[in-house]
């Protein structure tokens, strides 16, 4: 299967360790030239170096604050170098210091947001101009150092707005990566969902051949040793009641089997749906006379919510009723002994967009353990002592057969529900 690798999100930085080294070591090299004695100098590059540093952290342990207090830092840490690099602020050589926030503003922010930083820095820069203007200063300044300074100032949008261009591209770039690589994951997901369902079916395709092979031989001499117990019993009655006890063991036995028989070839046999409208209340009701008159456990009180007018429903009458049935009796042996309610809902539905009927059937029994919830539906998945693990999948080929479906029903207090999905 492909293996799809999500690119960093989108406020995380191309990251490289010795792009960081290498930038301490050119300002180490700044740190060396004059003024070499400054010390303010010194301290001030060094702790822009471990800004730097420090930022990658910030950023990721608080991704929306740690941009706007690395950037402020940078611009601070900045203005303060240019005051201790030059007898004025303004005319030191050290300016090219405000690309730092500038750039690092438009690595993590939008383009406006940039250009908010980046006149905040120019505004932090050129403060120094005050020394300058102010009235009685020692200094002055000309046009043409004014237009010295509005190149700086220029420059500094100029860098923002192109890294800030790259970066929106960048950005841009990563996220539809990231959605086509959620949407490979999904697709992944799916195949190996049907993947799954095919190697499902074909087992139970060659596991279904086998059984009905298998089933249909041993009925026969099954319908042969019942015949003969009948007959010894017939026989001997009233000679000697001890042979015919056994006869009668053996016959009831071979009932038993032929029912288990029977099961089998349900499950194996293919269905083949004749399907005709009608309501679908009637198949249920019978079967749930069915399956209570033969009922031995405790008392089961039944509640109907049946929605009056409900479409009618392409179905096939015996089919269904094996679907109820096999649902039925699973919820009334479900509420075992101590008996319980057994609801009944029927109602119009959607489901995947198409119009249909849904059937529900709710017990107040143990309810289905949530490990497994995902393999009733399986062949052979049975808890039960005297049972196959047949009843839910038998259920889920007929549905199928129905294009309809089954769904188990989250219950609010405990007990099973399912729901069926008739489409119209
Ligand atoms: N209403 C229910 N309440 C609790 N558990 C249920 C309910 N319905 C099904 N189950 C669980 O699902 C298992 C599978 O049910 P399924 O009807 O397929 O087989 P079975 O009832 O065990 O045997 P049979 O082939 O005789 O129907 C059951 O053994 C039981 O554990
Ligand atoms: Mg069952």
């Amino acid at each position: 299967m492909v293996k799809v690798e999500s690119p960093g999100s989108k406020t995380t930085r191309p990251d490289s360790r010795w792009l960081d080294v290498s930038l301490l070591v050119f300002l180490a090299g700044l740190a060396i030239l004059p003024p070499f004695l400054e010390w303010h100098k010194q301290v001030i590059l060094f702790a822009i170096g471990i800004a730097q540093l420090w930022e990658a952290w910030l950023v990721k342990r608080y991704p929306r604050q740690g941009p706007i207090g690395a950037v402020a830092l940078k611009i601070a840490l900045a203005t303060l170098l240019i005051d201790h690099t030059g007898e004025l602020g303004i005319n030191s050589t050290y300016y090219p210091i405000y690309f730092l926030p500038v750039i690092t503003a438009a690595l993590y922010f939008r383009p406006l947001v940039t250009l908010l930083w980046t006149l905040l820095a120019s505004a932090a820069y050129l403060s120094y101009l005050y020394p300058v203007l102010k009235e009685y200063s020692e200094y002055s300044i000309d046009t043409a150092g004014y237009t010295v300074l509005a190149i700086r100032i220029f420059f500094f949008f100029l860098v923002g707005m192109v890294v800030n261009r790259v970066m929106v591209a960048y950005r841009e770039q990563s996220n539809s990566y990231q959605l086509l690589a959620e949407q490979l994951t999904e697709t992944n997901r799916e195949l190996e969902r049907a993947y799954a369902e095919t190697r499902r079916s074909e087992r139970l395709a060659a596991l279904g051949q086998l059984t009905a092979g298998l089933a249909h031989e041993i009925r026969n001499p099954l319908g042969i040793i019942k015949g003969s117990a009948e007959m010894l019993n017939q026989k001997l009655a009233s000679a000697n009641p001890l042979a015919a006890e056994l006869a009668g063991y053996i016959s009831s036995e071979v009932n038993r089997l032929s029912a288990l028989v029977s099961r089998f070839l349900d499950f194996a046999r293919p269905l083949q749906a004749e399907t005709r409208p009608q309501d679908v209340t009637e198949t249920l009701e019978r079967s749930l006379r069915q399956v209570a008159d033969q009922w031995h456990g405790g008392k089961v009180t039944v509640e109907r919510a049946y929605q009056t007018n409900l479409p009618h429903v392409p179905l096939d009458a015996a089919l269904c009723e094996q679907v109820f049935v096999n649902l039925l009796q699973n919820g009334f042996e479900a509420m075992g002994d101590e008996g319980g309610t057994l609801r009944l809902e029927v109602a119009e539905a959607q489901s995947e967009k198409r119009r249909g009927v849904e059937v529900r059937i709710q017990d107040t029994g143990p309810g289905i353990p949530p490990e497994l919830r995902e393999q009733i539906f399986n062949p052979f998945v049975t808890t039960k002592n005297s049972g196959v693990g047949l009843g839910l999948s038998i259920v889920s080929q007929i549905m199928d057969e129905h294009h309809g479906s089954i769904r188990l029903l989250e219950m609010p207090a405990r007990g099973a529900g399912f729901g069926l999905f008739f489409p119209v």
